[in-house]
């Protein structure tokens, strides 16, 4: 429209406005004082003024719109519409009239009249950009977005530098999917004088979804960026920022970025979520917690959120913490199923067998009855583990059964009941059952483990040796360190590091209070204990180096491929193959037996050794020189492991004055006479063998001595031979196959 034309039009207005009569004087003052209590911000009085001014002069089209504001003010918007009403059929040629109208009749949702309004002003005023921009949105509004875009262009067109209306066209193109278009438009927004004298975090952000949903991710962040440096506090950009960063591969950004937006928006619960998955699943598994455990704070009733904190605890090898928060999740709601099972494995992993088959039982329930599924299968077959760790073989054997009627393709079941038709001493039958788990599931480490075993037993050497070796490709396939070929009960890697950190950091702490002079009172607490009743040995700087060596060694897939071929040449005798290990913990736990603790300096001053049956790569020898000063010898019967053991203790031989030995034989045949800690690892001697070396301990050994064990005294019959073996104490501890082992120790009566 031409700049002449615009002038017409306006002077038409002004004649149409002349030949209407003026307002008398009276209503006209009525008009100016409303303007200047409006202008004071008393607007019930302007209200009132323009009504006064109206009252004077019931034509007054001026005051009915300026009325109808003040009333849009008050937010009496009915009242507002009827004097616009009144202004437009007053005073129809006044442009304003209806746009206010249309605001009035937006803003109540008549969106038919609002267009209609708005088209009217636009028609009467074509270049007032405020009724084309309005017209825009209530088009939008009513989902006309066609038709809505040339009012929003012709708005920016007549006012460029507005920036409401420019970045409604971008939204609306982008919506349109014109991008193009939109980038241009929302650019332009970024060049407005407006918004550089004020900068306006809007643009920026309106350009960085844009770009962020076009999956230019690197402009999208820079984007995101310049928005949040205007506005800082913006947590929904901060959020969007990380997503961006994360889709970019950039975690360790994305995570601070979402860690900001938390902060920014503390009870937004839906980005709390998404950053403890995201955390989850880039294995950040304390963060994790930690997260879910702010949500829970803020609603303590999500069940859902239990049951994953739970899992998350487990993961990073908290039981315990993972017990309480399954227990959480279940007393929220009691038919949870799988809540059940998961914790009912846990409680078995962390030794409460009782209350582990408690809650499989309840798993069992609430399984629907007639389910022949994988999941019964799955319940039956812990419910076994738990019974054949209570030493009860024929349950256990029952609920395999059960569980492979379930669902006869459940390998862990078959894989299971061999191990139990092992201990039974039925090869046979147990070597079907593991090669049925290994048909199932080609990848079962523990059937490879237990097959290998049984076939050597069974006189099939060569073959156990290539399962052996079969299954250490695949564990190194699968990225399950070395370790865990020889451990069971750590399932996971990470399982697997915690346990190792736990046991170095309780080490130092074992150091530290030997090494320092204060007196740690009368405790239950082994370290204070040990500490009370002895002196710190000259190896003690050298425990933590010895428990790592240990530890280095058994996480290698070349000791446990040499462990396994030499082992399972002994054929029959191969089912000390079985490699387990006592962490240091437990260990000293043992060690601070009261009765045990309390006799150690006599020992010690006396030059009595300690001496293990059945030393494996010896780490009991190198624990007892190193953190009690014993002078120790190791009996193994494996050539290699005493390799090993000679190994591992080279290093400490030579910068501390200890006498520690191995020897390649059977621990029967050594000369106890000067020993004063017996220390049998013989979970699994045979009893003639174990009868023998408890004989020979109690006919040899100085009275007074401790012979530690981890089975109790054989029955009845030897009971007589063995009454030497007085004041039995039983405790109970964590190691490496078993949670809850038992020991027994006794002491040597003249
Ligand atoms: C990753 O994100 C962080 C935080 O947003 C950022 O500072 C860093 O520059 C990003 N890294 C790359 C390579 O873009
Ligand atoms: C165990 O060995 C694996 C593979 O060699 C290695 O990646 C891992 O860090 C080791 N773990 C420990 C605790 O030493
Ligand atoms: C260890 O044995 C050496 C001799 O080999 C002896 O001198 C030392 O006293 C013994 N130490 C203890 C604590 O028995």
């Amino acid at each position: 429209m031409s700049g002449a034309s615009v002038a017409l039009l306006g002077l038409a207005a002004v004649l149409l406005q002349i030949s209407r009569a003026l307002p008398p004087p009276a209503a006209q003052a009525h008009f100016l004082r409303a303007q200047q209590l409006e202008e004071s911000g008393d607007l019930q009085g302007a209200s009132d003024s323009f009504q006064k001014a109206i009252g004077v002069y019931p034509d007054y089209a001026d005051a009915f719109r300026a009325r109808g504001k003040v009333l849009e003010k008050l937010s009496d918007l009915e009242g507002a519409k009827h004097h616009y009403l009144e202004a437009t059929r007053l005073a129809p040629e006044t442009a304003a009239n209806h746009f206010s109208l249309g605001l009035a009749c937006e803003q109540l949702n008549d969106l038919s009249q609002a267009a209609q309004s708005y088209s009217l002003a636009i028609k009467l005023d074509p270049m007032m950009s405020a009724a084309h921009y309005s017209l825009g949105i209530v088009l939008e509004r009513e989902g006309a977005l066609e038709s809505a875009l040339p009012s929003y262009r012709e708005a920016v067109r007549l006012n460029p530098n507005h920036l409401a209306s420019t970045l409604s066209l971008g939204d609306a193109l982008k919506r349109n999917a014109d991008f193009k278009e939109a980038e241009v438009v929302f650019r332009s927004a970024l060049s407005m004088p407006a918004t550089i004298t004020t900068p306006n975090a809007k643009p920026h952000l309106r350009l960085a979804s844009l770009l962020q949903q076009q999956q230019r991710l690197e402009e999208a962040a820079v984007s995101f960026r310049n928005g949040l440096e205007v506005s800082p506090s913006n947590a929904p950009a901060q959020f969007s920022l990380g997503l961006v960063e994360e889709a970019r591969g950039n975690w360790s950004g994305a995570k601070a970025e979402y860690e900001k937006a938390v902060r920014l928006a503390p009870g937004h619960v839906p980005v709390q979520r998404y950053f403890a998955k995201f955390l989850r699943k880039h294995g950040d598994l304390s963060k994790a917690a930690e997260s879910l455990q702010g949500i829970l704070d803020i609603d303590p009733t999500d069940k859902v959120l239990h049951v994953e904190l739970a899992e998350v605890m487990a993961q990073f090898g908290d039981l315990s913490r993972a017990e309480t928060s399954y227990q959480n999740a279940l007393a929220l709601d009691p038919r949870l199923q799988s809540a059940h099972t998961k914790l009912g494995i846990l409680q078995r992993q962390l030794g409460k067998l009782d209350d582990a088959r408690t809650s499989l039982e309840t798993a069992l329930v609430l399984n629907p009855r007639d389910a022949e599924t994988a999941e019964t299968a799955e319940i039956c077959t812990q419910l076994g583990v738990v019974h054949k760790m209570r030493g009860d073989l024929r349950s256990a054997a029952a609920r395999y059964q059960q569980a492979i009627d379930a669902d006869p393709s459940h390998a862990a079941a078959h894989g299971n009941l061999g191990i139990v038709r092992m201990l039974q001493e039925n090869w046979e039958d147990a070597e079907e059952s593991f090669w049925e788990a290994l048909r199932l599931d080609p990848d079962y480490d523990g059937a490879y483990y237990s097959l290998s075993g049984v076939l050597s037993l069974r006189g099939k050497v060569d073959e156990a040796k290539a399962l052996v070796r079969r299954r250490i490709e695949l564990a190194t396939e699968k990225g399950i360190w070395p370790f865990r070929l020889s451990m069971t009960q750590l399932d996971s890697n990470r399982l697997l590091e915690n346990r190792l950190r736990q046991e170095e950091e309780y080490a130092k702490k074992y150091a530290a209070a030997l090494g320092s002079n204060a007196d740690s009172g009368h405790s239950e607490d082994p370290i204070a204990r040990l500490s009370n009743a002895i002196e710190a040995p000259p190896g003690l700087h050298q425990l933590t180096h010895v428990i790592r060596g240990v530890r280095s060694m058994e996480n290698s897939s070349d000791w446990a491929l040499r462990r396994w071929e030499e082992c399972l040449e002994l054929g029959s005798g191969s089912v000390a193959c079985a490699y387990g290990t006592t962490w240091f913990e437990t260990w000293l736990q043992v060690m601070a037996d009261s009765s045990l603790s309390q006799k150690m300096p006599h020992y010690l001053e006396k030059g009595l050794r300690y001496t293990v049956g059945g030393s494996a790569i010896g780490y009991q020898c190198l624990f007892a020189a190193t953190a009690l000063g014993f002078n120790c010898t190791g009996y193994e019967l494996l050539q290699c492991l005493v390799a090993d053991s000679e190994s591992l203790a080279a290093d400490l031989k030579s910068s501390v004055p200890v006498d520690v030995e191995f020897v390649c034989g059977d621990a029967t045949n050594a000369d106890l006479s000067t020993t004063g800690v017996l220390w049998l690892n013989d979970a699994l001697w045979p009893a003639e063998v174990r009868l023998k070396m408890l004989l020979k301990a109690v006919s040899v050994m100085p009275p007074g001595s401790t012979v530690i064990s981890y089975q109790p005294k054989p029955d009845d019959q030897q009971q007589k031979q063995l009454s030497q073996l007085r004041d039995e104490r039983m405790m109970t501890a964590s190691v490496s196959w078993n949670p809850a082992q038992h020991f027994f120790l006794w002491t040597i009566t003249p």
